[in-house]
């Protein structure tokens, strides 16, 4: 007990109140829990589980869950139109959700469950038009599909449905050329698929990319990212961040080069901001950065790599990083800070999965590298899809985010401290977990 007081107190939560109040959404008891239980004026300590209580809106008498609109009006208002925001919602279901976010009433809301094929755990929207929506179905026969989103951020029946080339596709991206890239975690290949004049209509004339299965393991390409005239995928299982051109006609694509990890650290995703490569590793549960070496077999050594583990992790806690995440500097948030996820798959942490912020110091300088400057718990179980939205009208940011496992639903934290910290603001139990996001 002592240790987790501890490690509260050494993150400085913004939850708890000077005045031995816990604060909105900050969290009133549970099992090993020794700060207040008392909750401010217009909210209530509410049981999520043994181990977490939280102040939700509401009267002490009441039992409202967090999933309780405010206002039934305000809820199912597209973004635009007011202070809401629609966003989009992937996971291992048969349909992607639609949920409203308003930062006013900092309530989040479910509006609508789509049906798509089978498990579209990773949705992506067309680079410009924010009505096209891409899913997966990361299922054996892997699928790309296409829809159109509605003015109530509801989704079309598929538009279109190809077949991925392989086995569990786990992401896709609309590229700026009109082509979307899938990737198949299983079988080790992907395919980047043309589309027509509509981009919902997708063309048979892609051919299957395989990656290499070198000595040290199975291919298992997790992403990918347009940079340039080039396409990079990092490659969990060969260690390795694969450099593929267009080769010809579009949808054929070659391996061109490549830039290669450190040994069995699984590499998962990747950013790319200011000509610097950051690198999350799954296995090693590492961030590294590096210069984009020159196409395509340049090497450059990796400048800095820091450890994304949360302190005092519970015995049996098994780490496998999940998501990066460096939003574009704003007026209100000047400084590129990382955002990485530890998605915890063991024994659970009674605080929930952490994310971990860094920052990238010293850039261009001999003293290079990369600083982490807050572990935020999220409540959250295996902590995996996250996506940040765009600025509301006081330049105030959000990230959206949620487990793969238990039931502790969907989350929007609000940044702060300029970036360096984030507060859970609202939560959604509606659906018990998703896994990829898309703010429209
Ligand atoms: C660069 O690496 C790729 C893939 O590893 C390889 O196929 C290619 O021959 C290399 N090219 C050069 C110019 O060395």
């Amino acid at each position: 007990m002592a240790k987790i007081f501890y490690s509260l107190g050494f993150l400085g939560l913004s939850a708890l109140s000077v005045r031995g109040q816990a604060a909105l959404y900050g969290q009133c008891g549970g099992i090993g829990w020794s700060g207040s239980t008392a909750c401010v004026s217009g909210s209530a300590c509410t049981k999520l589980n043994d181990y977490y209580s939280q102040c939700l809106p509401g009267s002490a008498s009441s039992s409202a869950p967090a999933t309780t609109p405010t206002s039934t009006g305000t809820a199912s208002t597209p973004s635009g139109t007011s202070s809401a925001f629609t966003i989009l919602a992937g996971g291992y279901d048969t349909f992607v959700a639609t949920y409203s976010f308003n930062p006013n009433t900092k309530s989040l809301t479910l509006i609508s469950k789509s049906p798509t094929g089978m498990d579209p755990s990773w949705i992506t929207s067309h680079p410009t038009k924010k009505n096209i929506l891409y899913a997966v179905n990361e299922v054996a026969s892997g699928q790309l599909q296409s829809f159109d989103i509605d003015s109530k951020g509801s989704l079309s029946s598929a538009i279109d449905t190809i077949s991925s080339g392989g086995d569990s596709p786990a992401f896709a991206v609309a590229l700026s050329t009109g082509q979307v890239a899938i990737m198949n975690y299983n079988s080790g290949n992907g395919r980047i698929i043309p589309t027509s004049s509509t981009p919902e209509q997708f063309s048979t004339s892609a051919s299957v990319i395989t990656f290499p299965r070198l000595t040290s393991g199975v291919s298992h390409p997790h992403m990918a990212v347009e940079h340039g005239s080039e396409v990079l995928v990092p490659d969990l299982g060969g260690d390795m961040i694969w450099r593929l051109v267009q080769d010809g006609s579009p949808g054929n694509f070659k391996i061109q080069g490549s830039i290669p990890q450190p040994q069995g650290s699984g590499p998962r995703h990747i950013a790319i901001y200011n000509e610097r490569l950051y690198t999350l590793h799954e296995l090693a549960s590492t961030l590294t950065v590096q210069t984009i070496p020159q196409a395509p077999n340049g090497t450059a050594s990796i400048i800095a790599s820091a450890s994304i583990l949360p302190p005092n992790p519970p015995a049996g806690a098994m780490f496998a990083a999940g998501e990066i995440l460096i939003p574009a500097p704003t007026t209100k948030f000047p400084t590129p800070y990382i955002y990485v996820s530890n998605r915890n798959t063991g024994v659970q942490d009674p605080r929930g999965d952490s994310i971990a912020i860094f920052e990238h110091v010293n850039q261009g300088t001999s003293s290079e590298g990369l600083k982490l400057v807050n572990q935020v718990f999220t409540g959250l179980d295996q902590v995996r899809g996250m996506e940040f939205g765009p600025a509301d009208k006081n330049g105030d940011q959000y990230l959206i985010a949620s487990g793969v496992a238990g039931s502790a639903g969907v989350i929007v934290l609000q940044r702060t401290e300029g970036g360096k910290n984030m507060q859970i603001i609202a939560k959604n139990l509606d659906i018990p977990t998703r896994t990829s996001f898309v703010w429209l």
